[in-house]
């Protein structure tokens, strides 16, 4: 149910390991599009995926193809944040209202994919009872993929959850992964949700930890980069997540975080160190402003430039992407600013009023004077930087994502400062 994201990488992967797979989704344009074999998403093999499927995945509107048989429902809607941070379930109880209204045969299990707080399984089990759907397992199979790996991160995962409180259900859905070469974590259903919650919070604290360490390392002279190395080659902390850079943005980390934390709250319980979390994520995206003051003074009327702007590469996806916080307050500090991204143009015209956007790189940075590595794009290793230096007005590299090579960049006469790494 849903042929968003996760809906269309898990129906295309669970396909090609020989399942038949029926993805639902209520809007028919998108069904439409997909039929005829149109992928609406830049995703790494999603379309070499859907086409390997061949017959074994089929696409529609329609809920009787959903429960003509004793099927896994596997729920995959969006569950976006709400004001208050607590994330929105209107679209799961959707799915759960629906299901009541058609009726399900005897034998139906409904996993739950979507991200959901702790609990959840526990309010849906009651709904299912109250309408009629007793006869439905439940179980909680949180997914685990990250943009541009999604298909990877199904078909070789660290581990597959599978949590219930029915152990007839929680098998059916154990049974899906078995080709998978993949430790399977049996576990209750608040807990599988939990994992999932805990798992996206832990991850995001090791780069707001790293990311202040990065800062000291402004302060102090050491190079971060070094100290996550040394760090990394620890067994206990291993080397994953010690990027330091303009923090976390993305559709899952600043979310799920916030739910973790609000979710806590709602329990009566203060959750200080997720608190520090988002705190230093809001702040690091903003520090680059005092890297470029620190070079040009004042920044109205300097023509800053920012080189990416999706929340990370190999994805068109601009959610909670640093580009957005750094682009309007660089615009609320009077510079002209300017954008370019290799795939994100049409998102990044909606959502970045007043900068002005250029399909190629080296033109984007003409007279300008400063430019500011956003998201980790090849491309931008790839750019012609003795060219760059001549053209621009002055010579400045704030590189956020730690990217180039400073060594380089001085010999070429750059200035340039990273996140945590000594200035020249
Ligand atoms: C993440 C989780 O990795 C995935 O397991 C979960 O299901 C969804 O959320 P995703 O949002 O696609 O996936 O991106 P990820 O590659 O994890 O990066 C998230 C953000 O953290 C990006 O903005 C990235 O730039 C940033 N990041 C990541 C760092 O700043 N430093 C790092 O070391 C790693």
């Amino acid at each position: 149910m849903g042929a968003g994201w996760v809906g269309l990488v898990t129906g295309a992967c669970l396909a090609e390991l020989g399942h038949e797979v029926v993805v639902r989704d209520v809007v028919e344009d998108r069904v439409r599009a997909l039929a005829s074999g149109e992928i609406p998403m830049y995703e790494a093999g999603l379309e070499a995926s859907v086409q390997s499927a061949g017959d074994r995945l089929r696409f529609t509107v329609d809920l009787a193809e959903v429960v003509d048989e004793p099927r896994v429902i596997l729920v995959c809607v969006g569950t976006p944040a709400m004001y208050s941070g607590d994330a929105d379930l209107t679209a799961v109880h959707g799915v759960v209202r629906e299901l009541a209204d058609v009726g399900v045969p005897e034998g139906t299990v409904l996993a739950m994919k979507s991200t959901v707080p702790v609990g959840t399984g526990t309010t849906i089990r009651k709904e299912l009872d109250d309408q009629g759907l007793g006869h439905v397992g439940y179980v909680s199979n949180p997914e685990f993929l990250a943009e541009g790996t999604a298909v990877k991160d199904f078909m070789q995962p660290d581990r597959v959850v599978v949590g219930g409180d029915d152990d007839a259900a929680a098998d059916r859905v154990a049974q899906l992964y078995v080709a998978l070469d993949a430790p399977i974590v049996r576990t209750d259903v608040a807990s599988a949700e939990m994992i999932k919650l805990a798992s996206n919070a832990f991850l995001a604290t090791r780069i707001s930890f790293v990311n202040e360490i990065a800062n000291v390392c402004d302060a102090t002279g050491a190079d971060v980069t070094e100290v996550a190395r040394g760090i990394g080659l620890d067994k206990r902390l291993g080397p994953h997540f010690l990027n330091a850079g303009i923090g976390f943005g993305g559709s899952c980390f600043p979310k799920d975080v916030n739910a973790l934390k609000q979710l806590a709250g709602n329990s009566g319980y203060h959750f200080q160190l997720l608190n520090a979390v988002i705190e230093v994520n809001e702040l690091q995206k903003r520090r680059v402003v005092g890297k470029l003051t620190k070079h040009l003074g004042p920044l109205r009327g300097k023509v800053v430039t920012l080189l990416g702007l999706t929340f990370k590469p190999d994805t068109d996806d601009m959610r909670e992407a640093s580009s957005l916080v750094l682009a309007s307050r660089l615009i609320a500090e009077g510079a002209d600013v300017r954008g370019w991204d290799p795939v994100a143009v049409e998102q990044a015209r909606a959502l970045l009023t007043g900068v002005e956007l250029f399909s190629d790189p080296v033109e984007a940075l003409a007279d300008a004077d400063a430019a500011v590595i956003v998201t980790e794009w090849s491309q931008i290793r790839e750019l012609p930087f003795a060219d760059v230096r001549e053209m621009m007005r002055t010579p400045l590299i704030v590189d956020g994502r730690n990217l180039l090579d400073p060594a380089e960049l001085r010999k070429l006469g750059f200035t340039y400062e990273g996140i945590g790494v000594p200035s020249a």
